[in-house]
């Protein structure tokens, strides 16, 4: 192993009183105990949920069946709804997203990413709740952005802190699915939804830690440099981020359920399980005080629809 100083664990014992975080790795990726989501949170117990999805960037409850009121209610602990993405809705509570696959419709989202980081606000985070898991497979994994960072020499960290990247959905394969559309859709999103730049090291206000924060599926480049060297780096980064030190691989029990800090994190949801069926449902949150994103922009992206 690399890294030249080792990790300042978080206190639990001094830091949480109300809930219990068990991490699964240092500083990352923990259970919380001791929280009954059946039930109103306390706001004690919503402070500290907070403070454990920044300690830990993804955290897990045991199975609980929770209503689609009581899922909203989660995610609002951490931030105002978001307009969300391209999936189909609750038929009862629209502000939940639910991804369903079965033989009929195969899993696609089998690639590593930070969601929507081809907006200047992406998503504070998610809370997915899997009500129906397959027999086998269907695990869901998550990387450490900023443990990725930690590790890395202090030659390349100051060297990376310096560049720029540019992120755009046309990287990923929505402009695969929207030039089946025609080129008018195409060229109306296109000019919709431009690229937007982000830090290639960008600090989660919350936690304070740096994070790499570019992604296979919306990353297309790095700015600044020779882009021979450019997409060098790139590459570089997307495998050194798939270290299994960073990562997490969360097998799911029917009703589980995971948050996570998308600026902190990036995830893959493993297709392997297909053709089995799997429901996954869940409340995406917007950083609170960010202007939010009330238009479901990814769909819009699809329908090649413009930004109000
Ligand atoms: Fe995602």
């Amino acid at each position: 192993m690399a890294n030249t100083k080792p990790l300042k664990l978080i206190n639990i014992a001094k830091r949480y009183k109300h809930i219990k975080p068990v991490p699964r790795m240092p500083n990352f990726a923990a259970w919380i105990e001791g929280v009954d989501l059946t039930h109103p949170l306390s706001e004690p117990v919503k402070a500290e949920l907070r403070q454990a999805l920044f300690d830990f960037e993804v955290i897990f409850f045991r199975p609980q069946v929770i209503t689609p009121k009581q899922h909203i209610a989660l995610a609002k602990v951490f931030g105002p709804l978001s307009g969300g993405s391209y999936f189909n809705r609750h038929e009862t509570e629209p502000q939940l997203e639910v991804i369903e696959s079965d033989k009929d419709t195969p899993p696609q989202i089998d690639s590593w990413h930070t969601d929507i980081s081809w907006k200047l606000n992406p998503p504070l985070g998610t809370a997915i709740q899997i009500t129906k898991t397959p027999p086998a497979g269907g695990n869901t994994c998550w990387i450490s952005t900023s443990k990725a960072y930690e590790w890395l020499s202090p030659g390349m960290q100051k060297y990376l802190e310096g560049l720029t990247a540019v992120h755009t959905w046309e990287q990923a394969a929505f402009r695969e699915k929207l030039g089946e559309k025609g080129d008018e859709a195409l060229i109306a999103a296109i000019k919709a939804f431009k690229p937007v730049v982000h830090p290639v090291v960008r600090v989660n206000p919350d936690s304070k830690r740096k994070c790499i924060f570019v992604n296979s599926d919306f990353t297309r480049n790095i700015q600044g440099i020779d882009r021979h060297e450019a997409a060098g780096i790139l590459h570089f980064l997307l495998n050194w981020l798939k270290k299994p030190e960073f990562m997490v691989h969360h097998q799911w029990e029917a009703n589980g359920i995971a948050i996570w800090d998308n600026r902190s994190t990036q995830h893959y949801a493993v297709a392997d399980y297909w053709p089995h069926h799997r429901v996954n449902q869940r409340a995406t949150f917007d950083v609170p005080g960010t202007k939010a994103d009330k238009q479901n922009v990814a769909k819009s992206v699809l329908k090649g629809e413009k930004l109000l």
